[in-house]
């Protein structure tokens, strides 16, 4: 890539943005919904990334929902240049993507515009007036059934990384040119990492955070912490600017915080929940030394107490396996459901992964729901708005998702999934497979095409290939 005039740090080192499901609209759809609102469905649905990179995260939504409208814009040129080729090379129609400065971003896009607003990423890494005018352009858009999402370092977990941040910015700052300067830092954060013998607790947490560091990749080390601006926030201020622009709290996006900004079932009503929940948010916050929020905004007042009847009829997808001893695994976590006839219907759900069952389906009583409710939190089982955007079987003339073949046309070895996940595909042969499976061609004729895979194996290859939802209906 060259270097376009006015270049940002983001066109000398791309950043590698990718999807995230915290952002995705079902999850804010179901959110809005417990809160007793109305949001509009996703697959409908008015779509504005900011600062999104090469904003692949919303061509990632494009290509499931060819009915919704997908707007983003980044101020780096080269990121849009990327995030453009790829919706070429996808024949995405339903996206329009701009470079675009966040100040200036009101004047393209009409007030109300957009029923979900994603920020990912941008609000803590901005000087002071951009960070202020990223919260106004998300009230600026956002339609009254809208949500905007807006992710940021927190306090006070971000103190700890402003102390890395001083230590490495006064350590290697001078380095300019991008290779010397990762390289510098990872010297640094390795011999940092390294226990001393007096540590104290302080200094173990931030030996640790050293090693956390380490794990990231090369680009995302040279941004976050020592980017021109690192600006972790408080969620109170957080909550009031948006309040000045007209935006209300909703809960947080994040893994264990999505009912943040709900009372407690059982709880009395208070005078004021919204400063009930958020003075309990922020007391959580100090308590866990929260580093990263993901807030939700809303312009309709939510009602802050649970009604489990409006999920009630969502639907449900869950990757959690039963092992042998009745328990559930989703990744390390072990997950016991004391309720069989739950746990059962539970298994059949995450057998049918990535297809979804509707909640009426296997949640006969409100005690399941609230079971759901707390597995949906921790982020075990996932709720949407409706069955799944991609076919459960291969169709007559298997067709791959128009992102999957848009991507690998132009060469990208981590393909985004129907199901907003990403899946890293480098055999040749299976990128040939995905290829041929262009909607034109039964699999006995892709079998004949001498993709690499044994023609007696296409049909199972393709179905395996349906099984990760990387096939569109
Ligand atoms: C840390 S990256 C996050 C990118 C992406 N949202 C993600 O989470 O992977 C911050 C992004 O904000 C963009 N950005 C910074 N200032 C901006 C501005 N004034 N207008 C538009 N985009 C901006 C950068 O170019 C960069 O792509």
């Amino acid at each position: 890539m060259t270097t376009p005039p006015n270049a940002t740090p983001y066109d000398r080192v791309a950043y590698p943005t990718t999807v995230f499901p915290q952002t995705h609209p079902d999850r804010l759809f179901a959110l809005a919904r417990l809160a007793g609102l109305d949001p509009v469905l996703p697959q409908e649905a008015r779509i504005l990334e900011i600062g999104g990179g090469t904003c692949v995260n919303l061509l990632a939504m494009a290509a499931m929902w060819p009915g919704c409208d997908a707007h983003g814009f980044d101020l780096s040129a080269n990121a849009i240049a990327r995030g453009q080729e790829i919706a070429e090379a996808s024949s995405l129609a339903n996206v329009t993507l701009a470079v675009e400065d966040i100040c200036e971003a009101h004047l393209r896009y009409p007030a109300g515009s957009f029923d979900y607003v994603i920020a990912h990423g941008v609000y803590a890494w901005v000087p002071d007036h951009v960070r202020a005018a990223t919260m106004a352009l998300t009230a600026h858009v956002l339609s009254d059934r809208g949500v905007g999402f807006i992710s940021y370092n927190a306090m006070p977990g971000g103190h700890v990384r402003k102390i890395m941040r001083e230590m490495l910015l006064d350590a290697i700052g001078h380095i300019d040119d991008p290779e010397e300067r990762i390289a510098a830092v990872r010297d640094f954060l390795e011999d940092y990492a390294r226990p001393r013998e007096r540590d104290d607790l302080l200094a173990k947490t931030l030996r640790q955070q050293a090693e956390n560091m380490l794990l990231r990749p090369d680009a995302v080390l040279f941004h976050d912490e020592l980017g021109p601006f690192f600006n972790p926030q408080r969620l109170r201020d957080v909550v009031a600017e948006g309040q000045a622009n007209g935006l209300i709290f909703l809960t947080d996006a994040g893994r264990n915080r999505q009912l943040d900004g709900f009372l407690p079932e059982d709880a009395a009503q208070p005078d004021d929940p919204d400063e009930a929940v958020l003075d309990a948010a922020s007391r959580d916050d100090y308590a866990s030394l929260r580093y990263f929020r993901q807030t939700l905004f809303v312009k309709q007042p939510p009602d802050r107490s649970i009604d489990l009847d409006r999920i009630a009829n969502l639907w449900l997808s869950s990757k959690m396996r039963r092992q042998d001893d009745g328990t559930f695994k989703h990744g390390d976590d072990v997950i016991e459901i004391k309720d069989e006839a739950l746990a059962l219907a539970l298994e059949q759900a995450a057998a049918l992964y990535p297809q979804r069952v509707a909640l009426a389906q296997i949640a006969s009583d409100p005690a399941h729901l609230s079971v759901i409710l707390k597995l949906c939190t921790e982020w075990y089982v996932s709720l949407h708005p409706g069955p799944a955007p991609f076919p459960a079987a291969l169709s007559d003339r298997p067709c791959s998702g128009v992102l999957v073949r848009g991507m690998l046309e132009i060469g990208e070895t981590t393909l985004c999934t129907l199901d907003h996940g990403v899946l890293k595909i480098e055999q040749p042969e299976l990128r040939a497979l995905l290829m041929a499976a262009d909607g034109t061609r039964s699999v006995a004729e892709i079998a004949t095409l001498g993709t690499g895979i044994p023609p007696e194996d296409t049909l199972a290859a393709l179905t395996a290939c349906c099984a990760k939802a990387l096939m569109q209906a």
